[in-house]
């Protein structure tokens, strides 16, 4: 690559100067966002079949409604960001066949089933608390698409988790049974909800480049403790136990110190084998299966409208 344009990309990047579609940018800087915001979409579209799940079991008609909301809102994310990727010149439609050939990745966390009502509180409290942590300083990524699409994501997920911590608030003060259910839910998403924030920095393959061109502000580590620190106190205040043995305040850091996360589990969700890998992608298939004849459709539409203005 031309050096000289290298160098005022660099410039402009350390300048706080945000980066448009149209713009030169480095191949590799291409290559990592179309990654990442491709990730990120599939992670918001494989993110509605978790919470789908409940939709006809909500127990009031006002979770109904919220909760049809916020997958509703999921799906919308998950357009906004095929759009931002798409600028960077990958179609809609390879991004796509990444993810169902199984290629892309999707966030590990939807990989695990939701067992009881309780899972849609811990959800929203924790897979959508955490979300934001992460989510909120990419509105500051240097790549504008990104950035903008960043903020309205971010005041959306800032619902979900309110959402989530409500069911968890109203559960906690329920009865016997809906604590311990609350409880149980907590216990198995507590541990796979830090895993969201990626593998420790000293593995994370594209952490320092992308620290370096300013798309990521913090390392996975880093938004991790933010997380413990924040959710620490929320558990607390619900009365429920963070199931971890080694979670202790640490005067000295200011920070919770936290025990060791079970990496192998994580590898094993990654590559395919989580609790629920194969029913995600089996769902995500048959859905783009039965789609094709709208696709079609749009298109026979698209060249009849096409053949029309040309006689
Ligand atoms: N689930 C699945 N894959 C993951 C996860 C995870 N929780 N964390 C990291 N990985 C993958 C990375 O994608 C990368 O794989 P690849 O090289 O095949 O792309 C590999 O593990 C190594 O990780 P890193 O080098 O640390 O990757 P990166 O610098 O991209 O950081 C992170 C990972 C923090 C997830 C980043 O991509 C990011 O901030 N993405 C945007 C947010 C996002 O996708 N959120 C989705 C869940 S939230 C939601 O949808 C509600």
């Amino acid at each position: 690559e031309d050096a000289a344009k290298v160098a005022a990309f660099e410039k402009r990047v350390a300048a706080e100067e945000k980066i448009e579609a149209n713009d030169w940018m480095p191949a590799a800087y291409r290559k990592t966002l179309t990654r990442q915001i491709s990730q990120h979409a599939h992670s918001e579209i494989v993110g509605m079949l978790p919470e789908g799940n409940w939709l006809t079991r909500a127990p009031t008609l006002r979770r109904k409604a919220a909760l049809l909301a916020k997958v509703q809102d999921e799906c919308g994310h998950g357009l906004y960001l095929y759009a931002a990727a798409e600028t960077l010149g990958s179609s809609r439609e390879e991004l796509v066949d990444q993810m169902l050939s199984g290629k892309a990745k999707y966030s590990s966390i939807f990989n695990y089933p939701t067992l009881t009502w309780a899972d849609i509180g811990a959800i929203g409290w924790l897979v959508d608390g955490a979300a934001i942590m992460n989510q909120i300083p990419l509105c500051r990524c240097s790549y504008g698409p990104y950035a903008r699409a960043m903020i309205r994501v971010c005041k959306e997920e800032s619902f979900h988790q309110r959402q989530g911590y409500e069911i968890m608030v109203t559960l906690s003060r329920g009865s016997v049974e809906q604590k311990a259910m609350a409880q149980n839910a907590l216990d198995r998403w507590w541990w796979p909800c830090l895993m969201m924030f990626g593998p420790p920095d000293q593995q994370s393959s594209h952490g320092d480049q992308s620290t370096r061109w300013k798309i990521k502000r913090f390392s996975n580590d880093e938004l991790r403790q933010k997380f413990i620190d924040a959710t620490v106190p929320q558990a607390q205040y619900l009365g429920l136990k963070i199931p971890d043995a080694d979670l202790k305040w640490n005067e000295q850091t200011q920070h919770w110190d936290y025990g060791a996360i079970d990496w192998q589990e994580f590898k094993d969700v990654l590559s395919g084998n989580g609790p629920c890998n194969r029913d995600r992608m089996a769902a995500r298939r048959k859905a783009h299966d039965d789609g094709a004849w709208v696709r079609d459709a749009a298109v026979a539409y698209a060249q009849k409208q096409r053949s029309r203005r040309a006689a």
